[in-house]
């Protein structure tokens, strides 16, 4: 295991979240570093905050590739490049396929905006919404081959208020996320050192 945990982070948007880990790790919170991030969508914001930081970038076109398979042993190529140990799936917006499930088995961990297994999918803030639910929150799971169907890891719970719409129910959780994603990826790397001075 390397002294510091090596992170590949998958975004496809604005990257928030990335930035709330790469200030957990400046800030000391968080006892890893990002080597890359693999995005699929060229336009995205989250490729200049990587840039800005110097970190690596691997941009993908899915349309480029005849299928998954072939996009994601793009993906794993250059993972083994940079020695990522982790897969953090910060607003990757695709289900991740046996290529990298099965190298990286159970060290694939997603951020979701809902309390899940309520809510899977796109725009889980809206289906909260619309079903009138008085609570949602924050989940934190390892990936599996499911749409958001993993093992949940931890999770964090917001009251909706009366005059919440879309954009403050987003704010009050992406505040949520950017906390207790750092806090959940830390538990889990002193989980795995304590484990191997055990074994
Ligand atoms: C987050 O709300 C996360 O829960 C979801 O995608 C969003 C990504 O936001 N999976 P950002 O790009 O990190 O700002």
């Amino acid at each position: 295991m390397h002294e510091k945990q090596r992170l590949a982070v998958f975004a496809s948007g604005t990257g928030s979240n990335f930035v709330a880990i790469a200030d957990a790790i400046d800030q000391g919170r968080l006892d890893a570093e990002i080597v890359l991030l693999v995005c699929d969508n060229s336009e995205a914001k989250v490729i200049g905050k990587a840039r800005d930081r110097q970190i690596p970038v691997f941009v993908f076109q899915a349309k480029n590739y005849p299928s998954k398979v072939d996009y994601e042993r793009d993906i794993l190529q250059e993972l083994n490049h940079c020695q990522a140990e982790w897969l953090i799936l910060a607003g990757y917006m695709r289900l991740v396929g046996d290529t990298l499930l099965d190298p990286f088995e159970g060290r694939i961990v997603n951020i979701h905006p809902s309390l899940l297994p309520a809510f899977p999918g796109k725009d889980a803030i809206g289906q909260a919404l619309s079903a009138g639910v008085k609570v949602t929150g924050v989940t934190v799971h390892f990936v599996d081959e499911g749409m958001d169907t993993g093992t949940i890891i931890d999770q964090e719970v917001i009251r909706i208020q009366p005059e919440d719409d879309q954009d403050t129910l987003q704010a009050n959780i992406q505040e949520i996320e950017h906390r207790l994603f750092p806090k959940t990826i830390q538990a889990l790397i002193q989980t795995e050192k304590r484990e191997e001075i055990k074994s």
